[in-house]
């Protein structure tokens, strides 16, 4: 394979893997892995991935989101594996019981919603993909980096992932940004966190082993850690979505990109809900740990009572405008490299290669120099 790609070595232009100081061979190797097109089409035109009949910022936006899609299914589907169903539509996995049952204190539908946020992943991946494929342009493949290991609690697949939720630091900070009526991180604003002590060191979101599963409070922690990581996923794709929209071209993109966002804003509402219903304790396996009440100071009140799920209207665009009930944030400027490091940052990546991390960040950073309408 080197040999057939010799000649990329003359004309590489990937930035990153250049700016990272990668030889082209190893790029361009790695490269050819990673996108489902053939290996022969790279070594025709070169390292940088195939448009088709799209812009060549249309699909890379595509091909970022497609990437974004298959992480966001490969931590939902360990999710669906232990605590939600698995039947012909989600399969994989059989069950965890006790689990199931402290996701269940947060709202008894707990396992239908992971169910139906796990297969609205995995159609949103494999449409956009096939939509890419459709235009003649390169697809997103992220097989060989599954490699990550599942849970070893009863009911999870024994398989390779991608994505690692055994040790997440979660930022809850979106259940004050959506409640207060005069900030907007688009402003540089910075917000307060829902539970301060996910936000810091690292929580498992779903058992580990069957060790995990007693006692009670320690499941129930586990439980609450992935009900608001629930939530702090699905903020993200809310945000992504309209971020990325103002730079696609063809319509049919901002079609697809206007009909996807939008139910990871479902996700998250539906979630925002739940998260308010995690029981306050201490994990008893970890006390630095501590689920608040989320009804008392310093949150609580009329601006941060647990059952205020709807958006506070809050500013946008300019401060002498009126406030307005918005998605927060929607800034496009770095937007996907800006997902790529709130998902880095939980934690999510723990575990994976340096070669993934130079895909994933090559990938945002042809998402975001596309502009709209020139390239
Ligand atoms: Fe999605
Ligand atoms: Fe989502």
């Amino acid at each position: 394979m080197k040999d057939s790609l010799n000649g990329v070595k003359t004309s590489i232009n990937r930035r990153s893997f250049v700016k990272n100081g990668l030889t082209a061979a190893s790029a361009a190797t790695m490269g050819v892995g990673l996108l489902a097109s053939s290996s022969s089409a790279f070594a025709k035109k070169g390292p940088e991935e195939h448009s088709g009949s799209l812009t060549r910022g249309d699909a890379a936006i595509l091909r970022f989101l497609a990437a974004a899609e298959i992480l966001e299914t490969d931590l939902w589907q360990q999710y669906n594996e232990l605590g939600g169903i698995q039947d012909s539509e989600v399969p994989g996995g059989s069950g965890n019981s006790v689990y199931t049952a402290a996701l269940a204190v947060l709202d008894s539908d707990m396992a239908q919603y992971i169910h139906d946020n796990t297969e609205d992943e995995l159609t949103h991946e494999v449409f956009i993909n096939a939509f890419l494929a459709s235009k003649g342009a390169d697809t997103v493949n992220l097989d060989q980096f599954r490699t990550l290991p599942s849970s070893k609690a009863s009911g999870a697949q024994q398989i390779g992932r991608l994505t690692n939720l055994m040790q997440l630091t979660v930022d809850t900070s979106w259940w004050t940004r959506y409640r207060v009526g005069n900030k907007n991180p688009d402003f540089g604003d910075t917000f307060d966190q829902a539970v301060p002590t996910l936000n810091v060191g690292q929580h498992p979101a779903i058992p580990r082993t069957d060790d995990d599963l007693t006692p009670n409070e320690h499941i129930q922690a586990i439980a609450n850690t992935a009900g608001f990581h629930f939530g702090t996923i699905e903020q993200g794709g809310t945000s992504l979505y309209p971020s990325l929209a103002q730079r696609v071209t063809h319509p049919d993109v901002l079609r697809i990109v206007l009909s996807i966002g939008p139910t990871e804003a479902m996700h998250f509402q539906t979630w925002s809900d739940k998260a308010g219903n995690a029981p306050p304790l201490t994990d008893p396996k970890d006390s630095t740990l501590v689920f608040p009440d989320l009804n008392s100071p310093p949150l609580g009140g009329e601006e941060f009572q647990t059952n205020l799920i709807m958006p506070e209207p809050t500013i946008f665009l300019s401060r002498s405008l009126p406030a307005c009930s918005i998605v927060r944030p929607t800034a496009t400027n770095g937007a996907a490299m800006g997902a790529l490091k709130f998902l880095t940052a939980m934690g999510l990546f723990i575990g994976q290669s340096p070669a993934f991390f130079q895909l994933l960040t090559d990938l945002a950073e042809d998402a975001d120099t596309a502009k709209n309408g020139h390239a």
